[in-house]
């Protein structure tokens, strides 16, 4: 069932060439880490930014059935895709699927502060990564970013501390590169700003 909406969703042009098992490969590294950073208490929310055509976000949600999602994604063809691929894997129960901008979810007091884990694959430069995600996530729950392959400091940079995050690992599962960042304090009271803002303006 997986495989086929995965099929599916490259058709439509929603996910990308690879392989479907190089994506599902590097969705299960999300796993990996997840599980690595989860206390005794494997089960929580974990929410999806920009999840597009459904990796990581609907490989997790077959892969961790206790789990609880929202995903995120602004365009609404993606999103109707997805409501319809959670509707075929039974799991609409437990995934929020939200049609909007990440900046607006976080600002939406039903969604802040809510988060275990964020994920984010291919969503944008760190600096927006973050900024989107620093208000999703509870006081020390850990975003999740799968990582281009070359290891660079793509997140050290002093703005960084207005988010509250703070990167702890940087960490390889089969051939996917992961950084994990912690949120480790409050984020500062004007992020994230409105949507476009983010991307005209990075905070670096
Ligand atoms: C390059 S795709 C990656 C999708 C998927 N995570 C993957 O790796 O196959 C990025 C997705 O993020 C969505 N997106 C980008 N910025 C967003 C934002 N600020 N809020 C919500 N969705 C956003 C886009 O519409 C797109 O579907």
């Amino acid at each position: 069932m997986l495989r086929g909406i995965l099929e599916k969703s490259q058709k439509f042009n929603f996910l990308g060439n690879p392989p479907i098992d190089d994506h599902i490969r590097n969705a299960m590294g999300f796993a990996q880490v997840i599980h690595e950073f989860t206390g005794e208490n494997q089960k929580g929310k974990i929410y999806d930014l920009g999840s597009g055509g459904g990796v990581p976000a609907l490989v997790l949600i077959e892969k961790l059935k206790e789990w609880e999602f929202v995903l995120i994604e602004r365009k609404e063809k993606r999103a109707d895709f997805l409501f319809e691929a959670i509707s075929d894997l039974n799991a609409s129960e437990r995934v929020t699927i939200v049609c909007d901008e990440a900046e607006n979810t976080a600002r939406n007091e039903k969604f802040s502060f809510g988060a275990d884990f964020v994920t984010a694959r291919s969503f944008g430069p760190p600096a927006i990564t973050a900024e989107c995600a620093c208000r999703l996530l509870k006081l020390n729950g850990f975003l999740v970013v799968s990582e281009p392959p070359s290891n660079t400091d793509r997140w050290v940079h002093e703005k960084l501390s207005l988010t509250g995050l703070n990167p702890i690992k940087h960490t390889k599962f089969n051939d996917s590169n992961f950084q994990v960042l912690q949120q480790l304090q409050h984020p500062s009271d004007g992020l994230p700003r409105r949507a476009g803002v983010t991307r005209k303006r990075p905070l670096w």
